[in-house]
């Protein structure tokens, strides 16, 4: 099927619903891998279309606590043709017995946040590869087991987070591994997203249309947005963090050493919907997310790294990346790349399109046309291949089990530092000393990885 309108079928589809692993680990035949799917609502029915485009990809089983989920998952695998999956459900323990399965290789999970750590460490304990949606876990401690566990089992593990393969954050660290920024100084990204109709839904459509969360709700408005009235912190920094650890090669010879987080007054939520639905049981509530969370952190070789999290508020998207050093800087926001002496005028910006097709990362010149129609301008092929393509040559994630770990722990050491007043959070060094020799391996070349 041709992925446009494949796509497009899956988009209606959901909308209606409103250390290296040893071959012996391995079940299916070399070339394809057999994948189960845990969680397939909005984001895992977009693996879950990038897995039936792919002949080297089966679908074995897939599992939701949910029957909307599932029936949405069921028609759309039965319209591309492929065979009937097996289906698990019943109750949030369900995805154990997907995990019985033998012949799975790999998982993929997109199920609500507060799963994710549990889920993925049975996951590996059964002897699967996991590819897991942002984020990792909600404490520090389940970083750590993550990747004990990781460790003790030699099962990869691999955020999958996307951004990291987006289109300029790729050349821009084309241009930083060929020294146009010259030496790194400071680094900014972070999520920047009106997420205020996504939390907020008519329990019809995903996306607005009414002002209820929790039961009343579909898809994330069910469970995303009550982190937002239980913690106050950066609660979802990968987007931001994992191209600036890329840059900074945190893990590779660098690594973050404390961060702080600072956050705004709570006002977006409750006005968005008091302007919707005036006096509504939802506009009374405390929030106790700030609108505008932001956390500095420092980096061993000196740099400064920036995150926001700014999600409540009426504002067009940016994720705010910036990349500055010595010789020239990009910002996102501004269009703009000014390298020194290289610039067409003088401390005016060139625009980064510029800069961007001549520093065009080789993954993307290689694989622009595979990645055609994919989920957010063609990046959700490329974190998906990347994985798939580990699995398949049996071989450790592109995005290892200490990066995913160290871009998801962000989130409860901000928290942390919030609760007790702004403090410096000291960061775990989950390589236990190894940054200071280990390589940053990703996306050398345009091998998929
Ligand atoms: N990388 C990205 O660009 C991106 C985009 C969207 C979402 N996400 C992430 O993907 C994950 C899922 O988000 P979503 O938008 O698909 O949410 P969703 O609410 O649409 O889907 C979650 C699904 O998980 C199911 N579920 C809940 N508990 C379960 C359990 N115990 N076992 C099995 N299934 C269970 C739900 O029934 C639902 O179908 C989140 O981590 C989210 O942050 C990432």
């Amino acid at each position: 099927m041709k992925r446009r309108s494949f796509i497009r079928q899956s988009a209606v589809a959901a909308a209606s619903v409103a250390m290296l692993p040893t071959g012996s680990l391995f079940a299916s035949a070399p070339g394809k891998v057999k994948l189960g799917y845990i969680g397939v609502g909005v984001r895992g029915m977009s693996h879950i279309s990038e897995g039936l485009l792919r002949d080297d990809v089966e679908i074995v089983a897939i599992c939701d606590t949910q029957e909307s989920s599932l029936k949405i998952c069921r028609e759309f695998i039965a319209k591309s043709g492929r065979p009937k999956v097996k289906e698990y459900t019943g109750g949030p323990d369900a995805y154990k017995h997907l995990l019985d399965h033998e012949d799975i290789d790999a998982v993929i999970i997109a199920t609500p946040w507060q799963f994710h750590y549990q889920q993925s460490v049975d996951a590996m304990q059964a002897g699967k590869y996991v590819g897991c949606e942002v984020i990792a876990g909600l404490t520090v401690e389940e970083h750590w087991d993550i990747v004990k566990t990781s460790e003790l089992t030699g099962m990869p593990y691999m955020t999958l987070e996307n951004v990291c393969y987006r289109r300029d954050v790729m050349a821009a660290l084309n241009m930083v591994r060929q020294g146009l920024f010259g030496e790194l100084v400071h680094i900014e990204g972070g999520y920047q997203h009106n997420l205020r109709a996504v939390l907020f839904n008519n329990g019809k459509q995903i996306h607005g249309g009414g002002v209820e969360f929790g039961p009343n709700a579909i898809s994330e408005a069910q469970w995303r947005t009550q982190f937002n009235i239980d913690v106050d912190g950066d609660i979802y920094p990968t987007h931001g963090a994992g191209p600036c650890m890329h840059y900074a090669n945190i893990n590779a010879g660098n690594r973050f050493t404390n961060l702080v987080s600072f956050s705004s007054k709570s006002r977006g939520l409750a006005a968005y919907v008091q302007e919707l639905s005036p006096g509504h049981k939802n506009s009374k509530i405390n929030y106790k997310n700030g609108d505008v969370t932001t956390t500095m952190l420092n980096c061993a070789n000196g740099e400064t790294v920036l995150l926001s999290h700014d999600t409540h508020l009426p504002r067009p998207y940016s994720l705010g990346f910036r990349v500055q050093g010595t010789k020239g800087i990009w910002m996102d926001v501004a269009n703009g790349i000014y390298i020194d002496h290289q610039a067409k005028e003088d401390d005016v910006w060139d625009p980064a399109k510029l800069w961007f097709d001549k520093y065009d990362h080789p993954l993307w010149k290689k694989y622009e046309k595979l990645s055609e129609g994919a989920g957010h301008d063609g990046m959700d092929w490329f974190v998906f291949n990347a994985f798939i393509e580990a699995v398949k040559q049996k071989r450790q994630t592109p995005i290892d089990v200490y990066d995913s770990v160290t871009m998801s722990v962000i989130a409860p050491l901000s928290v942390n530092s919030l609760k007790s007043g702004n403090s410096l959070q000291d960061f775990p060094d989950f390589t236990k000393g190894k940054w200071k020799e280990r390589k940053n391996n990703f996306a050398l070349d345009d091998s998929g990885f």
